[in-house]
């Protein structure tokens, strides 16, 4: 039986979860883990995949001409082409989606999370981050040497302002913020990001907000990004968005960095620390996808699949039952009827059903409570989230 104990004696058990999933899919079992795409990447993506950069063209007619493509499929010509300008497509995606330029990209999202902390932070400076959210951020900020403090969330999941205000001190730096957030789905709503905000520029803090599920929006909520917020305010933020949760190119991603200008020197500093390469495959591909005209419609498409899948498991038999969703590839799945905790729901879906899914308790909280949800993902082919509707269905009939 998989505890929460033993998810802290032995680092992210989700993600160790998670990635051996990944790395040996079997077709017999039910992955719902991980956020990352799986089972949805149309046709046109993969064939950048295959060969990122015809005829060292990222821009220009799509799809591109036959006779390009009849180059040998491993020609490596975008090699020669200066990565800056693939950069530069890809900065200018972020900046239209944040409504901010001066993109700093990074390897993943995760790393844009760190050189964001280590912008802010100092080892014994205090952090504070939500009660149940992305589990990482914690553990990260715990290796830069900060003291996590975790706030409490309202009933409704919002971050509960009063909580976060009580828990700052002289030493406390930053507020993290996970929106859409990863388990729960949350959508921060502007006026929290504005008190957080003003909040933080009091008390001489940064926000960081990770926004790197937002563009996952299977039901059209409002996702309010803190870029677009504060611009023209003299605020002090770093936000964060990645390619990783809408392209579904088996690694191939990339995160990005935004910061008010006050903060710009030291996350540029912070950054350079780090690295200055980023691999060229996966720089000409995200760019020639980006660039590609079929993105759009893609991005939209996607949202829908994912709403689509939302909407079936929304059929799930009583007495299990689906929470509402704000946004994000995560939905909800609730043991309480059957009397379940999350646990007790992971550990039989997975030894009776084979379905794999995380159990929200996994994600740390400062004050731990029973807890009876499963976190299972969304981002998958609508035929998994067939297998796991029935494998619900099978259970919640079964007792
Ligand atoms: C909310 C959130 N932020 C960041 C990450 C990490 O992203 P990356 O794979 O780009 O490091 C994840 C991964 O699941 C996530 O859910």
């Amino acid at each position: 039986m998989i505890t929460g104990a033993a998810a802290c004696d032995s680092g992210s058990l989700m993600t160790l979860l998670e990635r051996d999933a990944w790395l040996n899919p079997d077709p017999a079992v039910t992955d719902v883990t991980h956020g990352y795409l799986k089972g949805l990447t149309p046709a046109w993506m993969r064939e950048y995949q295959v060969q990122p950069n015809p005829a060292g063209k990222f821009t220009g007619p799509h799809p591109p001409p036959a006779r390009e493509w009849q180059l040998d499929p491993r020609a490596a010509d975008f090699l020669d082409v200066p990565p800056g300008e693939y950069a530069d497509v890809i900065c200018g995606w972020f900046a239209r989606f944040l409504g901010r330029s001066g993109i700093i990209l990074a390897p993943s999202c995760t790393m844009a999370f760190v050189i964001a902390a280590q912008a802010v932070l100092e080892a014994g400076d205090k952090v504070i981050v939500l009660d149940c959210s992305y589990d990482s951020w914690p553990t990260l900020l715990r290796a830069l040497g900060a003291r996590v403090v975790f706030a409490r969330r309202a009933p409704d999941g919002q971050p509960d302002l009063k909580s976060i205000s009580a828990a700052c001190t002289r030493r406390t730096r930053a507020i993290v913020i996970v929106s859409p957030d990863n388990p729960l789905g949350v959508v921060c709503p502007p006026g929290v990001l504005d008190e957080l905000l003003v909040l933080c520029a009091e008390r001489d803090m940064t926000l960081i907000t990770d926004h790197c599920l937002a563009p996952v929006n299977p039901m059209r909520a409002h996702v309010p990004l803190v870029p677009k917020l504060a611009a023209r305010r003299p605020l002090p933020w770093i936000a964060l968005a990645d390619t990783g949760k809408i392209l579904g190119l088996g690694g191939t991603k990339l995160g990005a960095l935004a910061c008010a200008p006050l903060l710009r020197q030291r996350v540029e500093a912070a950054a350079s620390a780090w690295f200055f390469q980023l691999p060229a495959y996966d720089l000409v591909v995200i760019a020639a996808i980006l660039g590609d005209p079929r993105f759009t419609a893609y991005r939209l498409e996607l949202s829908a699949r994912i709403a689509g899948n939302y909407l079936r498991l929304r059929e799930t038999q009583p007495p299990l039952t689906v929470a509402p969703l704000g946004a994000g590839p995560f939905a909800l799945i609730d043991g309480a009827g059957l009397g379940l905790d999350d646990v007790t729901l992971t550990s039989l879906l997975r030894d009776r059903y084979r379905v794999l899914a995380v159990p929200v308790s996994w994600f740390p909280s400062g004050r731990p409570a029973r807890e009876t949800r499963v976190r299972v993902s969304l981002s998958r082919h609508p035929e998994v989230i067939e297998r796991l509707a029935a494998a619900l269905n099978a259970l919640a009939t079964s007792r």
